[in-house]
């Protein structure tokens, strides 16, 4: 039988056993804010088309290209949130969370949707593992959240990547740069669509990966060497309270982000075994988002890293991150009997915290023997006609084969002191 119903292009299914990583890769990487304090927050996975617009920027690709946007039955326009940041600055000035102490440090795990052209490693489906500290411009907040992001790839085990650092400086200077930058982009030899890109956003240029335009790019005016004094002084305490936190990184002058929003501290982290898409997370500080959206006038600073990219980092660096883990125990009945006893075990054990399962439906000895292999249990009860009528069940290591005859009244005593031992 051929499925004539697939997953839409650009997704996929995560199914077990291989799931049981995805999810070991996702919770390690938010560990590391919930011990540092930041509090879980969910907001819808669609927003008023506006937050994005606003937020993210007209200009980038994510908003001019990827979005999904759609009108609802009532003609409002809605978007599948292409990143988290913006939904949650959202909800930080919708709740008036900035008139309580500061800064709001929050994080979230969830789904993000862009209509980009799929690859390995580019989804239009994808999971951030998101962290936000809102409403205090401090550098000491910055040198905490890029080590939060650096600490969760640690935590997995991953040494191949490399943290790219740099600083975008803030209203006081960019535009001055911004200027500079033009006039030199204006007498290189670049096409229309580059042109066109140039006048929309001159620093995207800097991205460009092609070598012809790479090329031209040697003598480019950086926004580092154009730093205010007081974005560059907020950049060299940055640098310092990071080296104290043993966080180790590479300077990136020409780094752009996808995203309009960022101002000073920008970062990427970069993985070498992934091929073109390299980022396996990014972020930054970004002053103007609040005021885009409607807020006060307050900075913050956060990140994003991809949990599919991550968990693509994990396995080529050949880690295991998480065996599946499947059932303790297993439960096989052998007749009418049988059933209903097994039903209300398997019911018992799970009440008790320890994880069960039986077979469902008529597999005979065999089948439901091979389930029980195949359930990860390291260990089966049996549960057969004649043993019960003489009031015994047999308890199965799997792992030996050796089998021992329980009373049926000790039975749930035995089975969970047996595979919690
Ligand atoms: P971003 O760099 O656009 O930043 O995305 C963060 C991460 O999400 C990327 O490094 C990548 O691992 C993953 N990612 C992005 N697009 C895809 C895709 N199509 N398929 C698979 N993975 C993808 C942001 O989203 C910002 N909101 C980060 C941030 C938070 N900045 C400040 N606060």
């Amino acid at each position: 039988m051929s499925a004539d119903l697939q997953a839409p292009k650009g997704t996929f299914d995560t199914l077990p056993p291989a799931s049981a990583q995805f999810l070991a890769v996702r919770d390690t990487l938010t560990a590391p804010l919930r011990r540092a304090g930041y509090g879980y927050v969910e907001t819808p996975v669609f927003e008023d088309t506006a937050v994005f617009a606003r937020g993210v920027g007209e200009s980038t690709d994510v908003v001019s290209k990827e979005m999904y946007t759609f009108d609802d039955r009532g003609g409002r326009s809605l978007t599948l949130r292409p990143e988290l940041t913006a939904g949650l600055m959202r909800a930080f000035i919708e709740h008036r969370l900035y008139g309580g102490a500061l800064p709001v440090k929050l994080w979230s795990v969830g789904s993000a949707f862009r209509y980009e052209r799929p690859q390995a490693g580019r989804y239009r489906h994808f999971t951030q593992v998101d962290c936000e500290a809102f409403g205090i411009d401090d550098p000491a907040l910055d040198a905490e959240v890029v080590a939060l992001a650096v600490q969760g790839f640690r935590d997995l085990g991953l040494t191949d990547f490399e943290l790219l650092l740099t600083s975008l400086g803030d209203a006081t200077c960019r535009p001055q740069y911004r200027e500079l930058l033009v006039d030199f982009l204006a007498k290189l030899d670049l096409d229309e669509d580059t042109r066109r890109r140039a006048e929309i956003n001159p620093l995207r240029v800097l991205d460009d990966k092609r070598p012809e335009v790479q090329a031209q790019l040697d003598d480019a005016p950086l926004m580092v060497d154009h730093l205010s004094d007081s974005t560059q002084a907020h950049y060299d305490a940055v640098r310092e309270h990071l080296s104290d936190l043993g966080v180790t990184w590479t300077e990136a002058p020409k780094l752009v982000r996808g995203l309009d929003y960022y101002t000073k501290t920008t970062f990427e982290v970069v993985h070498s075994g992934l091929g073109a898409q390299s980022a396996i997370g990014g972020g930054g500080r970004y002053d103007g988002l609040s005021a885009a959206l409607g807020g006060p006038d307050v900075s913050g600073i956060g990140y994003a890293v991809g949990v599919d990219r991550t968990l693509l980092a994990v396995q080529a660096e050949g880690l295991d991150v998480a065996a599946y883990a499947g059932v303790q125990a297993f439960v096989v009945p052998l007749g009418a009997e049988a059933k209903k006893l097994a039903v209300r075990l398997v019911g018992q054990l799970r009440q008790a915290g320890i994880s069960a399962d039986t077979v469902y439906g008529d597999r005979g000895l065999k089948g439901a023997m091979k389930a029980a292999d195949r359930s990860g249990a390291t260990h089966a009860v049996v549960l057969g006609d004649r043993d019960l009528a003489e009031g015994v069940a047999q308890l199965k290591d799997l792992r030996t084969q050796e089998q021992t005859a329980v009373p049926l009244g000790e039975l749930f005593d035995q089975v969970r002191a047996t595979v919690t031992r």
